[in-house]
């Protein structure tokens, strides 16, 4: 088999079948090629199996980039609204969570099989199970790029590369897009996984291990940036949002903050226990407003424990300086195995943010993950992938 199409699309993921159907919409002859033996299939196990496919809050800055200015036209010009719609269009039934996530009330399945079903009317054609043997880049313009596939070799004047980034790759996930990047010159930046549940070792890990399953709300803060949401004690060190969320900002070595009172004044919470409770223990008052068991842990490894009136106010202090600002030491994450997303990527320097076409390789574009644009938690990294889909899909 052998073919030549307008644009060829590395990837049948989000942002590649959000390209493929805006350039299919626009009379363009496009291909997608997927190795995996289906598409989509990190929308399928996202958000549980219901996939928050957007955020109706989402701005320039729920982005990590070298250049936190790339994602904004792009982000502009194809909003969450517009995804709404499409959603809407098909009769997909969905729900605000929190912080304006949008997750579909039934299943992932329902936004794969909308996507498709967009592919098929746009007269996209998908090749699954298609593996890239070789990329090849000639003189002449119709057909600059060349893919030579196990399906046969397919040509193009352009080439999208959405092959997403490094997380799961039991799913798919494979460093094609940074290849072909520096093949062309292209700088990539250091990547790292992010979104990711943090590991902890030593006494930390010993203490905490055997509360795993223990969830409570707190604020994680690092190198100046909080989230305010649970924690989660893992068997091997902590998760939960507000974790995943500053694991994106969080390197080995640096300072890990969490505010166990958030949204209170420690001090203050502690003088009126003090006074409304002068006989309970600290662990006991403690364990009111945090779970039980984690309560008596703190209060045998970092707090000591007495009936309240045993305190004086110095004492109170240096209690509700650590419950405010609780160091944990990370000593690392879990990796690509199990994060969401990968930090960094192809550089945006030699990108156009409009269209998102290489500036050094006329015809070549990349977009969605691949790119070193990435997303908080809540459905900004599905909002990216449309919106840069939809950029390149419109350009090529
Ligand atoms: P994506 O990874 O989706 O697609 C890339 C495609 O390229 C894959 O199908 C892959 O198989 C294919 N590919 C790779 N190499 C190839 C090659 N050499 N040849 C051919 N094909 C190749 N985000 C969000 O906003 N809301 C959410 O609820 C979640 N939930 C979530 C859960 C989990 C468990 C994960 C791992 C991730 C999320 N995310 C998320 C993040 C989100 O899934 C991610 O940001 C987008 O899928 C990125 O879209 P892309 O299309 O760029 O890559």
């Amino acid at each position: 088999m052998s073919g030549h199409f307008d644009t060829l699309i590395v990837g049948g993921g989000a942002a590649g079948l959000m390209c493929a159907i805006t350039a299919g919409r626009r009379g363009k002859r496009v291909l997608v090629v997927e190795h995996a033996n289906r598409v989509g299939k990190k929308i399928l196990m996202s958000g549980g199996g219901r996939c928050n496919f957007t955020n109706t809050g989402t701005s320039p800055a729920n982005y990590l980039s070298a250049n936190p200015h790339f994602c904004k036209s792009a982000l502009a010009r194809y909003t969450p609204w517009h995804f709404i719609e499409m959603v809407e269009r098909h009769g997909i039934a969905y729900h605000e969570k929190e912080l304006g996530q949008q997750f579909c009330d039934e299943s992932s399945k329902l936004i794969v099989k909308m996507l498709l079903d967009e592919c098929s009317d746009a007269g996209v054609r998908v090749e699954t199970s298609c593996s890239i043997e070789r990329l090849s880049h000639g003189e002449s313009d119709e057909s600059r790029f060349r893919l030579h596939t196990t399906h046969g070799n397919f040509s193009a004047p352009t080439l999208v590369i959405a092959s997403g980034g490094l997380s799961i790759p039991s799913m798919g996930a494979t460093g094609f897009g940074y290849d072909v990047a520096r093949q062309f010159g292209h700088a990539v930046l250091p990547t790292r996984a992010g979104l990711v549940p943090l590991t902890l070792s030593g006494k930390h890990q010993e203490r905490l291990a055997d509360l795993s399953g223990v969830a409570f709300p707190v604020s994680a803060t690092c190198n100046g940036t909080s989230f305010s949401n649970y924690l989660l004690i893992t068997h091997r060190g902590i998760s939960g949002p507000s974790i995943l969320q500053i694991s994106s900002f969080w390197q080995p070595g640096d300072d890990l903050r969490l505010d166990l009172l958030p949204g209170r004044d420690a001090f203050e919470a502690l003088q009126q226990w003090q006074s409304e409770r002068p006989a309970a223990e600290l662990k006991t008052v403690l364990g009111d407003v945090m779970p039980k068991r984690f309560a008596q842990r703190l209060c045998e490894h970092w707090l000591p424990n007495r009936p309240m009136k045993q305190y004086n106010a110095p004492q109170l202090r240096e209690i509700a300086q650590l419950l405010e600002s609780w160091a944990l030491v990370a000593s690392g994450t879990e990796g690509y195995r199990t994060a969401e997303v990968t930090l960094g990527g192809v550089d945006t320097d030699e990108l156009s943010s409009t269209t998102m076409q290489s500036k050094r390789v006329p015809g070549l574009y990349f977009i969605g993950e691949v790119v070193d644009v990435t997303g908080w938690l809540g459905g900004y990294n599905f909002q990216w992938a449309w919106a840069s889909g939809h950029a390149a899909g419109n350009a090529v």
